[in-house]
């Protein structure tokens, strides 16, 4: 098999800001709650003409950069998100137009807050292989389109944004060593959407009866993360021939800092080997892992040789694990 790495990443966050502060006049909830309960500060959220297909493309263009390429030269592009711009065309799609990406394939990845590190299982296997010689790999999420802004237990967790690699071949030896992704379709119930779809088509009804928006059993998902977060790195890891002292950065998925800090203590891992922003983005769902690896990247944190652990967690239920060579 071909080694395949990360030859390109980019991020995007809306300009606009929403803050704790902004949000107790909204509803009733408090600053303090929402630090204590999970870390967040403020979060970014997409401006009135924004979608999804926008976010990605902001990013896409600094990956592309980043990697030296132009949009025509990729082969193949995938978009991770529960939030596409419509039904279809995919956003992948509307991408591949804009970026003048004239033959690569796309196509969309629904797998919630785990979508992107799916996406990097798929798109990977497609070159390792060598079916294609590179690939964009998008995870992309505006979560401010589906959030109800009058519950409380949901409006102050999400936040806006999309973060893009580009992968192809590297030097023997680098690239990514290993994957994790698993499914518990049983858990599906405590985190999903249901209005819209073929069962629950929008009508008056559906929305009257606010079936358009997330509905989470917040207590469930967390135990679910906190279970996974800890399986899914100890079976890459493994899968990997690594163990945790090999780990050089951590980058869980920020959903909540109480998550991520069970999983460092399980892991044994010092706060400087792990990425934490989610006080400044909040869950960004599908973009948040490529948005704490890019601004990883930015600040310098990821060396060449470094060994790189990425975990999501998320609606399905799902996760997905991926262990990666700098
Ligand atoms: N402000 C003030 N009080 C609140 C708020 C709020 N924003 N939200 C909930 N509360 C209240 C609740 O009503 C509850 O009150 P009650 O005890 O009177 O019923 C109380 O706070 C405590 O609620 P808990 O659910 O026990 O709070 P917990 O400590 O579990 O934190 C949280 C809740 C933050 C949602 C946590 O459970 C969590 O992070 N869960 C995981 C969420 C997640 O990771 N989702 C990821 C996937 S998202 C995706 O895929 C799109």
């Amino acid at each position: 098999l071909r080694p395949v790495g990360i030859i390109g990443a980019g991020k995007y966050v809306p300009e606009k800001v929403l803050t704790n502060q902004d949000l107790e006049k909204m509803v009733d909830t408090s600053d303090e709650w929402i630090v204590s309960r999970t870390g967040i500060r403020e979060r970014h959220i997409a401006a009135p003409e924004e979608a999804t297909s926008d976010l990605s493309y902001h990013a896409a263009v600094k990956a592309l950069e980043a990697a030296g390429m132009s949009g025509e030269e990729l082969d193949l592009i995938i978009v991770a998100t529960i939030t596409p711009d419509m039904f279809f065309p995919s956003t992948a799609c509307l991408l591949q137009e804009r970026l003048g990406a004239k033959k690569a394939a796309a196509f969309d990845l629904s797998a919630a807050c785990s979508g992107f590190v799916y996406g990097l299982a798929t798109a990977v296997n497609f070159l390792q292989t060598g079916m294609y010689k590179n690939a964009l790999v998008i995870g992309a999420d505006c979560l401010s389109r589906i959030t109800d802004y009058t519950d409380r237990n949901t409006c102050v967790l999400f936040g806006d944004g999309a973060g893009a690699v580009v992968l192809g071949e590297v030097p023997e030896g680098r690239g990514f060593k290993a994957f994790d992704l698993g499914a518990e379709g049983a858990g599906g119930s405590h985190l999903y959407l249901e209005g819209g779809g073929s069962r629950v088509p929008a009508s008056l009804e559906s929305i009257e009866a606010k079936k358009h928006s997330i509905f989470m059993n917040g207590r469930e998902v967390f135990k679910f993360a906190v279970r996974v977060m800890g399986t899914a790195t100890e079976k890459v890891l493994e899968k990997a021939g690594a163990s945790k002292e090999d780990v050089d950065l951590f980058i869980p998925h920020q959903a909540n800092i109480r998550i991520i800090q069970s999983a460092m203590e399980r892991l044994s891992l010092p706060p400087e080997k792990v990425v934490i922003n989610v006080d400044k983005y909040a869950n960004t769902s599908a973009a948040s892992v490529p948005l704490a690896l890019v601004e990883a990247l930015e600040e310098g944190r990821i060396q060449e040789g470094d060994t790189v652990l990425m975990v999501g967690f998320g609606g399905g239920l799902t996760w997905g694990a991926a262990v990666l060579k700098w």
